[in-house]
């Protein structure tokens, strides 16, 4: 990435810059917007010509249980991820048998108030159910005997919804930290241990995607794309190697689980650019900040669990500053970058329901706007 020196520092002095002066003003008004907040920005409308913007659904909001995050979604997003809804684990539990009801609650929901709809996701390492892999008697599956497992789920559940997705996560956490192909059963088995069929995986999902739905497009979606240039060089990998077999992909998701104990710009500059230049869209897919200062704070679903995100410090005005900042920090580099990036989904509607607890959204446990919400809106005035 050779880029004038001068230009990236005038870059970063810009996005520094903004930082204070919208961390000033929205302490100034931040007051103000907190006693009236119904009469807040609809975010849609903030980024209207920018990007999509939207936020991971659960089934709370999805079938009316939880009113008050539906009407922060109603208000806020034009675009939704299923959260769990649409993972094999949720949809097809045991062999030859599917639950849609969640499922179809997403869909029908997204559809009734025209939010578009992302679906989440079809192959990936996690929460799908061990028989998957496995043959009657137990034993690890064949190569073509979890293709064809592989075939017929996403044809069937990406037929059920063929017209109605504007995008899938195709694959989902494919790659390791320094950029090689995650150990998982579908590159053991499916890969065979050759590097000739490594990706074999990865093509066959993206061909049964767009056979089930031509229109739909479809993503390769990924964590730490912007915390290691490896990593993110793997996923560029990825997308020219399916362009290379003249595969459809349309995207790829940064998911940017970030946290407060680490500047992102630069990375996230550099993975926005690098994908971009393969010619896919650049989605931010699963954005929320981690306030927890101790711990795991990646987004690998096998090191993270609820019981250890307690976070006494969630709710103080310290952190509370500190993740506006950080939130202006990553809007400043999208709004740089928006020609870019086609949409920003939030992982969660607020913190209250948030996978992993602690203060990582825009709104707090009480639905309220919080500083980081007007810092987000500051910092798009700012780029007007
Ligand atoms: O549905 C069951 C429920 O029946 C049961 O009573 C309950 C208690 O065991 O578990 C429920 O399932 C939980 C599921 O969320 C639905 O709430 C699983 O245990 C729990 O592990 C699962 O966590 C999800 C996590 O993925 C694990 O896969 C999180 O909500 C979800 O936010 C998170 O999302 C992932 C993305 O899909 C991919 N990128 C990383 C991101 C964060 O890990």
């Amino acid at each position: 990435m050779n880029r004038d020196n001068s230009a990236i520092e005038a870059q970063q002095m810009k996005i520094r810059r903004t930082i204070t002066i919208v961390s000033i003003v929205v302490q100034l008004f931040g007051v103000v917007y907190h006693t009236a907040a119904q009469d807040i920005p609809a975010l849609k409308d903030v980024f209207k010509n920018d990007f999509l913007i939207g936020g991971a659904l659960n089934r709370w909001v999805v079938t009316g249980r939880d009113t008050k995050a539906a009407a922060i979604t109603k208000k806020h997003f034009n675009t939704a991820t299923a959260e769990n809804d649409m993972k094999w684990q949720s949809i097809n539990r045991s062999p030859g048998r599917y639950n849609w009801e969640a499922a179809d609650n997403f869909v029908d929901f997204c559809e009734k108030n025209r939010i578009s709809i992302i679906g989440h996701c079809l192959v990936w390492h996690s929460q799908v159910p061990r028989w998957v892999f496995r043959d009657n008697a137990g034993d690890a599956l064949t190569r073509d005997a979890l293709l064809a497992r592989m075939k017929d789920h996403i044809m069937t559940v990406v037929g059920r919804y063929k017209g109605r997705i504007k995008g899938w996560d195709v694959v989902n956490e494919a790659l390791n930290e320094n950029g090689t192909l995650r150990n998982s059963q579908w590159l053991r088995i499916i890969g065979e241990g050759s590097e000739e069929k490594q990706y074999d995986f990865i093509e066959n999902a993206f061909r049964w995607a767009h056979k089930a739905d031509p229109n739909a497009e479809l993503y390769y979606n990924d964590y730490g794309l912007e915390t290691s240039k490896a990593k993110c060089d793997g996923a560029v990998e990825i997308v020219e190697h399916l362009k290379s077999k003249g595969i459809r992909i349309d995207g790829v998701g940064i998911q940017l689980h970030d946290s407060l104990d680490r500047p992102v710009a630069d990375g996230l500059e550099y993975a926005i650019t690098s994908l971009a230049s393969t010619g896919v869209k650049v989605m931010i897919t699963e954005l929320d900040v981690r306030t927890r200062t101790r711990g795991y704070r990646g987004a690998d679903v096998g090191r993270t669990n609820r019981r250890n995100t307690r976070d006494t410090n969630a709710d103080d005005a310290e952190t509370q500053e500190k993740l506006a900042d950080k939130y202006t920090e990553i809007f400043s580099v999208l709004l740089e970058h928006k020609e870019d990036i086609d949409r920003v989904t939030f992982w969660g509607v607020y913190d209250g329901a948030s996978w992993i607890g602690g203060s990582p959204l825009l709104f707090d446990r009480d639905y309220r706007p919080k500083d980081a919400f007007f810092g987000v809106v500051e910092t798009a005035e700012k780029y007007r």
